[in-house]
């Protein structure tokens, strides 16, 4: 799969190159996407992965390997965004929806996998003491949100640049015209001493400050001990609710990285992995708030949802938390993680390039600058076509990366084998296109 590489002139150059050689070599794929024009905005249905030229079409996955429709295999270092933990076809997983189907699905009333699955949920993540199913991490910030709004009486809601929380509720570098029209206060991510002032200058109307622990999409920057410190107390001395974005980041330890950093928040975001894979989300934290939704209590808050309780999803959850994604195994993948950015890290280092690799533990994004990078503006000034290089690069090796934003994510068939495959093609990637470093 590999072309011919002509030496470029410049970074726009070989991203026109190794474009027209992706297009060249995926005509299948090219088929699937025209095919989706006709019926899907763009032929896309989920914005975050679509990429130009088109996207690829996957037709299979297997372990840590996805195999698309020209006949390529990659090994897989995206995971379904995090979600994708298990790999694409674990046999705990695969078990436990087969013993499941076998009894039948949409039973439409309450099974014993709810409060199973609820129960191992508690016994990880520090700050759960109850919770409620959802069908995503977007739905489960919302609920996040609106909880603390009611507990409150407050109205606004405090986000940070740079953070993701769904489809509704992003503060990333564009204004989403989408989000949900909450009044909102945004601090800069990391910024200790203008968060503490913005807290207290607002906390009358502050119901709520939400944030990732570590940017996940954002370019993997963990939040600084002493931001985290900070919001800690700011929330505790206003009356704020303090509700951590764990979506992503709950994968970095046995229970998250509120369990990692110490922090513990009020209120807790979770999804991707938590279904075992399949659709899902769920949200909680102190009983004082989770109780709220008591449907026997005569002014309980209303949640509903036809999927909440799904039964396909509880029990893929127990199994791969339960049995497969343990504490130990948690421990496992993260340490693999911290070693595989470091050797990704002495890569760079090595041949003096701009790039580097941030991060924790299963979660890593490469940036291509120099210097220390502790905030979404400083991520910013990276060398944005580099990185898509990169990944049109990487892709001709058979390593499949995130397209836009360099993100990996690792999941558990991954061998270190496929680590030295990776490693292996940054190497090259560093060598081959060095001229292009800024
Ligand atoms: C930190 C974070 N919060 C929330 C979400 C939204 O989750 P979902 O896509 O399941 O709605 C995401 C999705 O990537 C995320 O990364």
């Amino acid at each position: 799969m590999t072309a011919a590489r002509s030496i470029n002139a410049d970074v726009a150059e070989a991203l026109e190159e190794a474009k027209a050689n992706y297009a060249k070599v995926n005509p299948k794929s090219r088929a699937v996407h025209a095919k989706a024009l006709k019926s899907l905005p763009g032929g896309n249905t989920r914005t975050g992965i679509f990429f130009d030229p088109f996207p690829i079409a996957w037709e299979r996955g297997e372990g840590a390997r996805l195999f698309d429709a020209d006949g390529h295999s990659y090994v897989d270092f995206i995971s379904e965004a995090t979600a994708g933990i298990y790999g694409h076809s674990h046999p705990g997983i695969k078990k436990a929806i087969e013993d499941r189907m076998a009894l039948g699905w949409n039973l439409g009333g309450h099974t014993a996998l709810e409060s199973e699955l609820a129960e191992i949920i508690i016994d990880r993540f520090p700050s759960i003491e109850r919770l409620r199913f959802v069908n995503s991490g977007t739905e489960a910030n919302m609920f996040n949100v609106q909880v603390a709004r009611v507990a409150t009486g407050r109205p606004a809601v405090m986000g940070f640049n740079g953070c993701y929380h769904g489809g509704f509720l992003t503060f990333t570098a564009a204004t989403n015209p989408l989000n949900v029209p909450f009044e909102t206060v945004v601090g800069n991510y990391n910024d200790v001493e203008g968060t503490r002032a913005l807290m207290a200058k607002n906390a009358s109307r502050l119901a709520a400050v939400i944030f990732e622990p570590m940017l996940g999409g954002g370019g993997c920057i963990p939040a600084t001990p002493e931001f985290l410190k900070m919001l800690r107390e700011e929330s505790t001395k206003h009356g704020i609710v303090m509700i951590m974005d764990e979506v992503m980041t709950s994968r970095l330890s046995s229970g998250g990285l509120q369990k990692h950093t110490g922090v513990i928040p009020d209120l807790t975001s979770l999804g991707k992995y938590i279904g075992g894979g399949l659709p899902a989300g769920a949200f909680g934290g102190k009983a004082e708030f989770l109780d709220r939704f008591d449907p026997r209590k005569s002014d309980a808050l209303p949640h509903s949802g036809t999927y909440n309780n799904n039964v396909m999803t509880l029990a893929c959850g127990i199994a791969g938390l339960g049995k497969i994604y343990t504490k130990e195994a948690a421990t496992t993948l993260n340490a693999r993680g911290d070693g595989l950015r470091k050797r990704l890290s002495a890569v760079c280092d090595k041949a003096g390039v701009g790039m580097q690799f941030l991060g924790i533990g299963s979660m890593l994004a490469v940036h291509m600058q120099r210097g220390d990078i502790k905030t979404p503006e400083q991520a910013a000034k990276g060398n944005a076509k580099l990185r898509e290089l990169f990944f049109f690069d990487l892709l001709e090796k058979g390593v499949h990366v995130m397209p836009k934003r360099g993100m990996l994510a690792l999941c558990l068939p991954l061998t270190d084998a496929d680590f030295d495959t990776l490693v292996a093609a940054v190497e090259e990637f560093v060598q081959v296109r060095r001229s292009l470093f800024d």
